[in-house]
């Protein structure tokens, strides 16, 4: 691929062409590196106060082209992916660049033979297995909308989403292997369905071998059918802003958002960032360890790595088992160039005895990276020093699954990093602060709402099915400009550095909550009157979460421990596991504005332990409510 940086002052003359001239610049990339049935009549055609974003129109082509096809002249017995199960014992697989093709055509097959056609909706609910890439891969291939459900969210949480985007098949295993658990992702579908009206069929992949009820006409082996599949299929044809896939993030307010990528841009821009950010070279072994159901997964283990026709592994595991160098042993078992993962990963990992990753040869590494929350200090240090072994430069990647790929973060070699800093915008992108007034913010040593001021390619077009709200939530507090809900300063030399969410939204272990739905499942509880939900720091998972419940007044003594209980089962029910409180403080009120808004500015502090200095509460309609949590905090 035709388009790295060498060095800062390149960096720099880049960056210069590419806001001075964005079209030009997209143009170039786009046209140099990819195939295409049809070139575009225009690079990009944008409205940003109607949030209405094209790139590449009237372009044609297909990702799946780009990901498998092209390399099978040059690559095609080179692996594509190396597959490192859960249980270290068990072989890793090979997969070349031929055989993902020929699996993704018997999919794409099995798709086709059972109804389903372009722009038609399959939700993926896979552990890291290959077939979740194969079930991805063989949706573009056919133009079917993959919207892949992490395979940790609960039944409640699949059945929303299926309905919201209206699936036809739901592919999911028979369990799945995590550590030394499995769980049964069958039986979670089950429940799912059966409040699914749009479902026709379930494709169940084998993988953990425990027994399932199959219900007769709806649910198929995956296997019976890919073993009568040809290996051959013809590629559906897609127009640039054809819809690629859905991914469901958490909103402050209401239910998720099913943020739309579409063909075109979004190739455009993985391949490009993951060349860049990664200095990908035709050798390496490059290996992230997110999980394919977050957008890291998507842009940067799947389609980023295979449109540069990189050997990328998918690892089904987790990092503490058997043992917690499970990171290490694998890097040097594959010998790994890339190594991209979380802080709360690396904060987990660096809580261990040192033995464990000194007593494996990291060497091959060349580059290490950050993801899904800022890194603290202790974190980046650990990272460097232990993994990097001061040689492999750290990048501090920020994004969101909205922006499609990475927006902020060091290019290594060429950028100096700076602990805790994702540093320089990538070529094309153009960071603002935004003050309150909605005024930006010039000059250095400042902080603000970090906006972005022009669309690149790989932009979410929309929410699946509410465009309304795609509009508002991101282009309306500060119009004209793309909002990201993060605050950023930027210091004395331009690098930025990422301070956090400013809406509603709390990061805890990389994954992106909104305390919205998760007070909505608690006030479920028929003993809860109203919720609040706030983070506070945490040493391990960045933030953890602290509930202020009131409880409904019936005279009846309850039992506190069992109330915090069965709200966290509750919230295991309706969300998953991933969101449950660490504390839950019972509390007889919540500090509220006279307008009725909750003030959870004063609940941080409160669960924060920083009793210093609560700002103005003047506006508060019942003030005295302070002391009485203040006191009472746990
Ligand atoms: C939010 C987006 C992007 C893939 C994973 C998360 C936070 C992400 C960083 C970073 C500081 C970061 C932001 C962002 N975030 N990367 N390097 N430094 N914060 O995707 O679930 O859409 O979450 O993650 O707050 O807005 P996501």
């Amino acid at each position: 691929m035709n388009y790295t940086i060498s060095d800062l002052p390149d960096y720099f003359k880049q960056y210069k062409k590419s806001i001075k001239n964005p079209k030009k610049f997209w143009d170039k990339i786009a046209d140099e590196n990819f195939i295409w049935y049809q070139r575009w009549t225009k690079v990009v055609d944008f409205d940003m106060e109607e949030a209405n974003i094209k790139w590449f129109k009237n372009a044609k082509l297909n990702i799946t082209k780009n990901c498998l096809d092209r390399h099978l002249a040059e690559r095609a017995e080179k692996t594509a992916i190396i597959w490192e199960p859960n249980n270290p014992d068990e072989n890793a697989r090979h997969i070349s660049y031929r055989e993902l093709y020929e699996e993704t055509n018997k999919m794409a097959n099995v798709l086709a033979e059972l109804g389903v056609s372009k722009g038609d909706r399959v939700c993926i609910y896979l552990p890291m297995i290959p077939e979740l890439a194969i079930s991805m891969l063989a949706c573009a291939k056919m133009g079917a909308v993959h919207s892949v459900i992490f395979a940790g969210f609960s039944a409640t949480a699949v059945e929303s989403r299926v309905n919201d985007c209206g699936a036809k098949i739901i592919i999911t295993s028979d369990g799945s292997f995590r550590g030394n658990k499995s769980v049964d992702l069958k039986g979670i579908i089950d429940e799912a369905v059966e409040k699914c009206p749009t479902v026709k069929n379930v494709l169940v992949v084998k993988r953990t071998g425990s027994e399932v009820v199959m219900k007769p006409e709806r649910d198929l082996w995956l296997s019976d059918l890919t073993e009568k599949a040809s290996a051959n299929f013809i590629t559906k044809i897609m127009d640039a802003e054809d819809p690629l896939f859905i991914l469901y993030t958490s909103g402050s307010t209401g239910k998720p958002k099913g943020m739309l990528h579409t063909c075109a841009g979004y190739m455009v821009y993985t391949a490009y960032t993951f060349k860049n950010v990664f200095n990908y070279k035709e050798n390496d072994i490059y290996w992230c360890t997110a999980d394919i159901g977050w957008i890291t997964g998507h842009s940067y283990i799947l389609y980023g790595p295979l449109l540069n026709g990189a050997t990328t592994v998918i690892f089904e595991g987790i990092p503490t088992y058997p043992e917690p160098d499970r990171f290490w042993e694998v890097i040097e078992k594959h010998k790994v160039t890339q190594f991209y993962t979380a802080p709360t990963a690396i904060r987990s990992l660096a809580k261990e005895s040192h033995e464990w990753v000194e007593k494996h040869d990291l060497s091959s590494l060349r580059v290490i990276g950050s993801v899904g929350e800022p890194i603290n200090d202790e974190a980046w240090h650990w990272y460097n020093d232990n993994v990097g072994h001061k040689k492999c430069p750290i990048v501090d990647t920020w994004w969101q699954t909205e922006t499609g790929g990475i927006m902020i973060s060091p290019i290594p070699f060429v950028t100096p990093t700076k602990p805790t800093y994702a540093t320089l915008p990538l070529p094309g992108i153009q960071p603002v602060l935004m003050d309150e007034n909605r005024i930006e913010i010039m000059g250095n040593q400042v902080d603000g709402n970090l906006c972005i001021r022009f669309p690149w390619p790989g932009i979410a077009r929309t929410i699946w099915g509410d465009h309304q709200r795609y509009k508002e939530t991101y282009f309306t507090t500060f119009p004209g400009k793309y909002f990201t809900g993060d605050g950023a300063l930027r210091d004395e030399v331009g690098y930025y550095r990422i301070t956090g969410r400013v809406d509603d939204i709390i990061i805890v272990s990389g994954h992106n909550l909104g305390t919205a739905p998760i007070e909505d499942s608690i006030n479920l509880h028929p003993a809860v009157a109203e919720s609040a939900i706030v983070g506070y720091p945490h040493d391990i998972k960045g933030n953890a979460l602290y509930g202020f419940v009131i409880l409904k007044e019936t005279g009846e003594e309850r039992n506190k421990e069992n109330l915090r209980k069965e709200i966290n089962q509750l919230i295991t029910e309706t969300i998953g596991p991933i969101a449950k409180l660490d504390k839950i403080q019972f509390v007889s009120g919540l500090p509220k504005t006279r307008s009725g808004k909750i003030m959870r500015r004063i609940l941080r502090k409160i669960a924060e332990g920083d009793f210093s200095n609560f700002g103005d509460t003047s506006t508060l309609l019942n003030p005295e409510i302070v002391d009485e949590i203040k006191d009472e905090r746990l």
